[in-house]
């Protein structure tokens, strides 16, 4: 850009960015407040950068991956996505939000469009219907689970099916309780998720009181029922966008395997992690 810069001042500043002194200067522009190019050609109106430059220098959009969260059994030919705006603010409180999941948002119900798509294999396989499961979900990471509750709901009109204890969490009951009637109708008599078919659905609010409360304070509070199902076989499933979740999840586990089943702490380490390589403990995470 210095190159094809004409403003006096605009040259300087171009010219400090690139120099050894301006390093960390341009670190924090650049990166830390994740400018976008044409945010940067903006900031530098003289730059007469060539097309053909441009084109050679902006890289080409990222992929981005989402959880498939339909059941190819409840909804043959269809794939549906559970999608959440990614927002933040940058250090210096400039509101950023995320390319893929606004564009995505601002689609509207009735738009056709052909988007570039393709499939791969998640960490999270589909488990057999007589598996017994844990699911934990803050936020968008029920994205898969609704597939699985689905789809084990389409296979107990026919067979025999495992119970399922599902941990919900998100920030408010109003705003982002995801797929409220939908758990909800589960969790009633004879639905995969009701305590009459062994199961159960707990949900944590974080932000509708002054104290956080989280899927763990949910989870501590049914340990016993976690317990006995993890006994007879479950497999614990966990999924969501948080980045300290997994290993906070993982220390509630530890510590309900410790007090329920009456063994000292590394002896519930060991046995989470027999789980883990048994193929009984994923965990499908991103930030
Ligand atoms: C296996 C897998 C499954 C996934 N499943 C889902 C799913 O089911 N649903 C879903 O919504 N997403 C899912 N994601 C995340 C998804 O792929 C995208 O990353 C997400 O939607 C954001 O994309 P975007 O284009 O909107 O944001 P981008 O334009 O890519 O911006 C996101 C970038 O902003 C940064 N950022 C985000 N928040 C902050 C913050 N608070 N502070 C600072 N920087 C921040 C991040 O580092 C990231 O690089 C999944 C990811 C993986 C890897
Ligand atoms: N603008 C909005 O209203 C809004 C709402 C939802 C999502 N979003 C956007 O979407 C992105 C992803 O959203 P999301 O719904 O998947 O996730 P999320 O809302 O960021 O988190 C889901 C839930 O997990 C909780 N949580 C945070 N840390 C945790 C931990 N260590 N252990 C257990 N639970 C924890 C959160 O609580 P706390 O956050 O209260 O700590 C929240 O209740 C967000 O980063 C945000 O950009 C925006």
């Amino acid at each position: 850009m210095r190159f094809f810069v004409t403003a006096e001042h605009e040259k300087e500043r171009l010219q400090y960015f690139a120099s050894p002194e301006g390093r960390n200067d341009l670190y924090q522009y650049n990166q830390k407040e994740r400018r976008t190019v044409l945010e940067v050609l903006e900031d530098f109106p003289s730059v007469q950068l060539p097309f053909e430059w441009l084109v050679q220098l902006v890289p080409p959009l990222k992929t981005r991956a989402f959880s498939i969260s339909s059941s190819p059994l409840a909804h043959p030919k269809q794939v549906h996505l559970t999608v959440s705006v990614a927002s933040w603010k940058t250090p210096y409180k400039r509101n950023r939000s995320g390319l893929c999941s606004t564009w995505l948002a601002e689609l509207g119900p009735e738009e056709r469009i052909s988007i570039p798509v393709w499939f791969s294999r998640g960490s999270l396989p589909p488990p057999s219907p007589t598996l017994p499961l844990v699911l934990v979900v803050p936020g968008t990471g029920c994205a898969p689970f609704r597939a699985f509750v689905a789809e084990r709901e389409s296979q107990s009109t026919s067979e025999a099916t495992a119970p399922i204890l599902f941990f919900f969490g998100c920030r408010n009951e109003e705003n982002d309780f995801l797929y409220r009637d939908f758990w909800l109708s589960h969790a009633q008599s004879g639905g995969v998720l009701s305590e009459e078919k062994g199961g159960g659905f707990f949900v944590a609010f974080s932000r509708d009181q002054p104290k956080k409360l989280y899927v763990q304070h949910k989870m501590e509070e049914e340990s016993q029922r976690i317990w006995s199902l993890l006994s007879s076989g479950a497999a614990v499933y966990i999924a969501g966008s948080s980045t300290k979740m997994p290993t906070d999840v993982m220390s509630c586990i530890e510590r309900i395997v410790a007090k329920e089943g009456v063994v000292p702490k590394d002896s519930a380490v060991r046995w989470l992690r027999a789980l883990e390589k048994a193929g009984k403990y994923r965990v499908e995470a991103w930030s």
